[in-house]
């Protein structure tokens, strides 16, 4: 399918001078949430938490489409810090993939370094070592329950496909693919809504009940996990090329489209909560539109415009109404919110909606890096 991509092509422009700006004031640091404007350094408080991917991915997104080193000398430097996560190891969890697939896969994909091959071969090991045996899941977070399992995993498992490719070895793709059926079983509902988390008997395996997690309850439906859902789905389809998987992408999406369709392409941040108050969550419809890109690519010419019509027009309404384009303030996109009952960051820029954001731009004119 293809658009007029001037306004595209426009936005990128503009992106690329805003993201240059926030790359001398960050100075290495890595960015999450700006503070009255203004990015501070998350690496500094915590060298392992789940975003400090996003920005050296959204650098490398930049570099690809400028081939300006600017760009990738920061996402090096991001990158280079991270090793402190990996020696640490202790504070490292189920995301990852989020932290190395944006640096050290991205850096491989580009530039075929060693040593970034080295680290995503190391974080895959490290992610596959969460692995249940009887339960066939991968655990999420560090706490005393070690029977939890969550959407969000759904985008962390490429590393694992990825690896397999790299080794040759499938030992990696069989626990994501059974991972991935675990997850479509027991997350996945027949209406095409999901459930965040869900616990499981650690000793033995079996599915106990899905729990609320960062959308309104436990039977609603967080519209960020519906994205993590369609992209994730969308992805291990590319990665095996097993129809179930394209299904349950598809299954998630159309909910998705029925509902973000309603508020006009932004979504709530979640589908089923009450109507009042009204909470968004931008960065929830960026990451959708990526995922309904990807599907785009492998449906028929009959089915292609409904999932590659909705990402467009998510991504056009989310940059009139959230786009902050003055260089002088850090980050773009505007309205995203953490979780719904923190109240504190609702309605905030989400490092990862810029992110998402840019790589939805790059995949509409064939210019993304696909670091997945
Ligand atoms: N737990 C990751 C997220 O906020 O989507």
């Amino acid at each position: 399918m293809s658009i007029n991509t001037d306004w595209v092509h426009e936005s990128l422009a503009k992106a690329q001078a805003k993201i240059a700006a926030e790359v001398d004031r960050l100075d290495g640091g890595i960015p999450y949430i700006p503070t009255n404007g203004k990015y501070t350094d998350v690496g500094a408080r915590d060298i392992a938490w789940w975003t400090n991917g996003f920005f050296a991915g959204l650098l490398w997104q930049l570099a690809h489409y400028t081939e300006d080193k600017k760009f990738s000398d920061a996402a090096e430097k991001i990158e280079e810090r991270l090793d402190e996560a990996l020696s640490d190891f202790v504070g490292l969890h189920h995301d990852v993939g989020f932290m190395w697939l944006h640096t050290s896969v991205a850096n491989y994909r580009k530039t075929g370094s060693a040593r970034s091959l080295q680290r995503g071969l190391h974080a895959a090991a490290i992610l596959s070592s969460r692995y249940n045996e009887a339960g066939q899941w991968l655990r999420a977070w560090n706490g005393n329950d070690t029977g939890l399992v969550i959407i969000d995993s759904m985008m962390n498992i490429p590393l694992l496909y990825w690896a397999s490719q790299e080794l040759n070895d499938t030992r990696y793709d069989s626990i994501a693919r059974l991972h991935a059926d675990t997850i479509s079983k027991y997350h996945v509902r027949a209406d095409g809504s999901v459930g965040h988390i869900g616990s499981f008997d650690p000793d033995n395996g079996e599915f106990i009940e899905i729990l609320g997690g960062q959308g309104y309850a436990a039977d609603s439906s967080w519209s960020r996990g519906q994205a993590w859902a369609i992209y994730g789905f969308a992805l291990s389809y590319h990665h095996t090329k097993d129809e179930y998987y394209l299904n349950t992408a598809k299954r998630v999406a159309n909910y998705f489209i029925a509902n973000v369709g309603a508020t006009d392409w932004i979504p709530l941040v979640d589908f089923k909560a009450p109507a009042e108050p009204v909470i968004y969550d931008t960065s929830a419809g960026l990451i959708a539109a990526c995922g309904l890109l990807e599907i785009a690519e492998h449906v028929n010419e009959r089915e292609r415009p409904t999932f590659y019509n909705a990402a467009v027009n998510i991504i056009q309404s989310t940059e009139k109404k959230y786009a902050n384009w003055d260089n002088d303030v850090d980050s773009i996109i505007d309205g995203g919110t953490e979780a719904y009952h923190t109240v504190e960051t609702r309605g905030v820029p989400l490092v990862y909606s810029d992110y998402y954001y840019v790589e939805a731009l790059l995949r509409l004119i064939d210019k993304d890096l696909f670091i997945w």
